[in-house]
């Protein structure tokens, strides 16, 4: 069966990207990873790619100079790859118009909290502090949201919770986060596959 062609976006370490890589060798895989931009040359995300051999964009802002620019050159490699689904994973930048446009509704992000609850940056250290405060605030976890112009604003596909406990740190917390969402991002990317109109 011919896959879906998906993109992935990274800033970083790409441990996401791995985990969706990962499970293309499972054989209920709907999807593949045909392309992997980075706005950062340095992304690490970047040599997961190569040791996968999945052709990657770069921003290069000498030829890009704006964020604008390179949407705009991203969604025209895309689009010409049949890409039906970009995930963002851990791409560190707001998304703008070049690319929200063409792929309306097709952009996702897994975000390392459970949304509304601390949108943004630092979300381990935000909830441990919260369950410092209160150890009824004791719901961590992380969410998939299709991604708008807000901030970590659009509307909720998924989320995976887990329980803080007193021995926890902002650390752990992001370990077992990360664990949970390299187990749930693969999964929604083949659901939303499925769902193909
Ligand atoms: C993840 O925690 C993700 O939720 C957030 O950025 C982090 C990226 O981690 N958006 P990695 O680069 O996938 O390891």
């Amino acid at each position: 069966m011919k896959k879906i062609p998906i993109a992935v976006m990274v800033s970083g370490n790409g441990s996401n990207l791995q985990a969706i890589l990962n499970f293309e060798s499972d054989s209920n895989c709907l999807y593949k990873v045909v392309y992997v931009v980075s706005n950062r040359p340095d992304a690490f995300g970047l040599q997961r790619a190569g040791n996968a051999n999945i052709p990657v964009i770069i921003w290069d802002k000498n030829t890009h100079p704006t964020l604008a620019q390179f949407e705009e050159y991203v969604a025209l490699i895309l689009k010409n790859n049949a890409v039906e689904w970009v995930a963002l994973a851990g791409y560190m930048r707001m998304v703008g118009a070049g690319l929200l446009g063409p792929f309306a509704g097709r952009i996702i992000n897994i975000h390392p909290s459970l949304l509304p609850n601390f949108p943004g940056l630092d979300t381990h250290q935000r909830a441990w502090q919260a369950f410092q405060y209160n150890a009824q605030n004791n719901q961590h976890g992380c969410t998939i949201h299709y991604v708008d112009n807000g901030l970590d604003s659009g509307e909720i596909i998924a989320q995976s919770a887990l329980t803080i406990t007193q021995g926890d740190t902002p650390a752990s917390l992001q370990t077992r986060v990360h664990k949970l969402e390299h187990a749930l991002y693969p999964l929604i990317l083949n659901e939303l596959c499925s769902n193909k109109a």
